[in-house]
């Protein structure tokens, strides 16, 4: 990445303003078009989308024909690292993901990085084919969940309201969790640098679970897991940026941006634009963050609100984007509207 990049969303992550600003979308694949519902209907359940690339790439361009944004994002999903180590996922139709729980050292023990690699050759292929079908302005991001979030969905074997399980793993065998925590973040730092050497030139990292730990395991549980990732990435991957997405941090978000290394940072729904352009927005370049149900409801609030977000970020290195994924019943028509909106065309 350079700012000579013609790129402009890798231009906003180097901390350049850039007018308009560039834009994608969280999660900006998925059933709410038609067109992907088609293809993931040929599919054996949603992983099998995930590990076939031809499919995967088709469903990764089908937003990029109908809104032109300026990022791609991978399609895959967090939960294939945890896939990967050997404790299987699976998903049901309306219910979300389901895994073999793992509560203790013992069940840690079941895991293993050895097949890990191989397991997800079809997403670096994905990559691959990614990098030389997207539009040459179009920016291709890779990505991953965060540990913390991934050791949710692995220890409570869904996903979850109180995270009861997960949380008392961390506060009574921390030892137990801080070795889950590790391995985590070893093969999550080996799969992000593989994605980046098959052509990802941003990284995203997924902590949509950051915002229900009190503020000392924030930073053992989500500040120090990421900090570590992006270190990495920074020393045997200089010059790709990366974006941290600690997803209802409140006030820890500026602990998390000091001391991560992130170069951007994805403001949820509920972080205030004012504050996050006095105190983030000097340190990092911001992405977010319109409300998605703003984008199911449309008309005048859409257009108001867009409007709103734009004035107060705009002035600094900025990406628009949502505060959270893009909802199934998100009308394509308002998404078209939102594109229309940012890039000034109406
Ligand atoms: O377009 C994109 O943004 C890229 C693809 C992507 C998916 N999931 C595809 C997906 C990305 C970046 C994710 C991230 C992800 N996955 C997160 C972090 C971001 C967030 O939304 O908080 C999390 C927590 C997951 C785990 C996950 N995957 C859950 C809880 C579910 C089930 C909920 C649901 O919406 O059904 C998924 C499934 C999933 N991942 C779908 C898609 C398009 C829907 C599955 C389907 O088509 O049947």
């Amino acid at each position: 990445m350079s700012s000579t990049s013609e790129k402009a969303f890798l231009r906003a992550l180097s901390g350049e303003v850039v007018t308009p600003p560039p834009f994608w979308l969280m999660r900006q694949a998925g059933r709410y078009l038609p067109e992907y519902r088609q293809v993931r209907a040929s599919c054996n359940g949603f992983l099998d989308l995930c590990y076939t690339p031809e499919k995967a790439t088709e469903v990764t361009l089908q937003p990029l024909r109908r809104y032109g944004f300026d990022a791609a994002i991978l399609f895959s999903d967090i939960l294939v690292v945890p896939d990967a180590l050997g404790q299987p996922v699976s998903f049901r139709e309306g219910e979300g993901p389901r895994l073999d729980p793992i509560r203790d050292g013992e069940g840690l023990k079941r895991l293993s990085q050895e097949n890990f690699m191989s397991h997800l050759a079809p997403v670096f292929q994905t990559v691959s084919n990614l990098s030389k079908a997207i539009p040459e302005t179009t920016a291709l991001i890779g990505f991953a969940g965060a540990p913390w979030t991934v050791a949710t969905y692995m220890v409570e074997g869904s996903g979850s309201k109180e995270f009861v399980e997960t949380k008392k793993l961390a506060y009574s065998q921390p030892n137990v969790f801080k070795a889950m925590i590790d391995l985590l973040v070893q093969a999550t730092g080996d799969y992000l640098i593989r994605q980046i050497d098959h052509g990802a030139e941003a990284i995203q990292i997924f902590d949509s679970w950051a915002g229900v730990l009190p503020e000392e395991e924030f930073s053992k549980w989500v500040i120090e897991p990421t900090r570590q990732l992006v270190e990495r990435i920074k020393t045997e991957r200089p010059g790709i940026p990366v974006i941290g997405f600690p997803r209802c941090a409140g006030a820890l978000l500026l602990p998390f941006v000091e001391r991560t290394g992130v170069d951007a940072v994805s403001l949820d729904t509920s972080v205030p634009l004012d504050w996050a352009a006095k105190h983030i927005q000097p340190k990092v370049t911001v992405q977010g963050n319109l409300d998605p149900i703003m984008l199911i409801a449309g008309g005048e609030t859409l257009d108001r609100e867009v409007k709103r977000i734009i004035s107060a970020l705009g002035k600094g290195p900025f990406v628009f984007n949502l505060g959270h994924g893009i909802l199934p019943s998100t009308p394509p028509e308002n998404v078209a509207r939102l594109a229309d909106l940012v890039k000034g065309r109406v």
